[in-house]
């Protein structure tokens, strides 16, 4: 999940994403990459009373010897989910990442990469939730992920700053390449996240963005919920409120949204798997 502008739902979207696939059934790992620790937030943690820098990516980004991710990787109440979480502390590992590239010393943002490697056979999909801003974490997670959704609120601000946003991608994916550190990303998706069709100018502009991005939009917008809202307020997802804590309607709604974005992606994930490429064909999905 990525943009580097602040705000526009990278969290929101990571974690019901998420939970969604667990609840699917898919083998699944959350990487909280983020020291504002968002994500790990909503697993219901406290991250810098309960956690410490050792539970978090920390050491593995720092310490050469460790060969494993496992470390860090915690069980969740979701069945099949688990998490690595994130504090505050994480932060120092951009000023030393960026310290010891000044001093030369090896391809420090293929660091995550190689760790998302040590963990990926035990999960069908991991999903990465970043920190908003072009450092070195950042970096290290556009290296390391095989596909990019980025989140888009329709608001000229946002929308704005994607441009920006995309003209960077660019220009680090290029920076990346001479490094030979380029992604391959198997797909790049839109989404229109906290949209209020109530608004005139986010319609307009939610039309603007399916002009430009055409089908690398997720069709599903996932508008602005008084349920997201709500939910993230107690520590948790839509996913696992017990019941509305608006209305019936406006949660069902909600879920609506929140469902149709997430098997979008589901789709786009399963369609980069060999095995599911022919079938999904076949039935005219992909
Ligand atoms: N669809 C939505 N409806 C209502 N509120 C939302 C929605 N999506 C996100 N929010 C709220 O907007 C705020 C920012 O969302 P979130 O933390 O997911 O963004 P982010 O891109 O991860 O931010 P950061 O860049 O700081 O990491 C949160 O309070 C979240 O609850
Ligand atoms: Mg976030």
């Amino acid at each position: 999940m990525q943009n580097f502008k602040g705000g526009v739902g990278k969290s929101t979207l990571s974690v019901h994403l998420a939970q969604y696939l667990a609840i699917k059934g898919y083998r699944v790992a959350l990487i909280d990459c983020d020291s504002q620790a968002s994500a790990t937030t909503l697993f219901g943690y406290v991250p810098d009373l309960d956690l410490t820098e050792d539970d978090t990516l920390y050491p593995f980004l720092r310490q050469q010897e460790l060969t494993s991710l496992d470390y860090a990787l915690r069980k969740t109440h979701f069945d099949g989910l688990e998490l690595i979480p994130a504090n505050l502390r994480l932060f120092q590992s951009e000023y030393e990442i960026a310290a010891r590239m000044a001093r030369g010393q090896g391809r420090l943002l293929d660091r995550l990469s190689q760790g998302i490697a040590s963990i990926s056979d035990r999960f069908d999909v991991i999903v990465l939730d970043p920190p908003p801003a072009l450092g070195a974490i950042s970096l290290s997670v556009l290296r390391a992920a095989n596909a990019l959704i980025v989140p888009v609120p329709p608001t000229v601000m946002d929308f704005s700053s994607t441009a920006a946003f995309l003209a960077m991608l660019d220009e680090t994916i290029e920076t990346l390449s001479e490094n030979d550190l380029a992604p391959t990303l198997k797909f790049l998706r839109f989404v229109a996240s906290k949209v209020d069709e109530n608004k005139s100018m986010q319609k307009e502009l939610l039309n603007l963005m399916r002009t430009l991005f055409g089908h690398a939009m997720i069709r599903t917008p996932l508008k602005d919920s008084a349920e997201i809202d709500n939910a993230t307020a107690r520590l948790m997802t839509v996913y696992e409120l017990d019941g509305p804590v608006t209305s019936s309607a406006v949660r069902n709604r909600c879920l609506a949204y929140l469902d149709g974005v997430n098997a979008e992606i589901e789709i786009d994930i399963r369609s980069m798997w060999p095995s599911h490429l022919g079938r999904l064909r076949k039935e005219g999905i992909a």
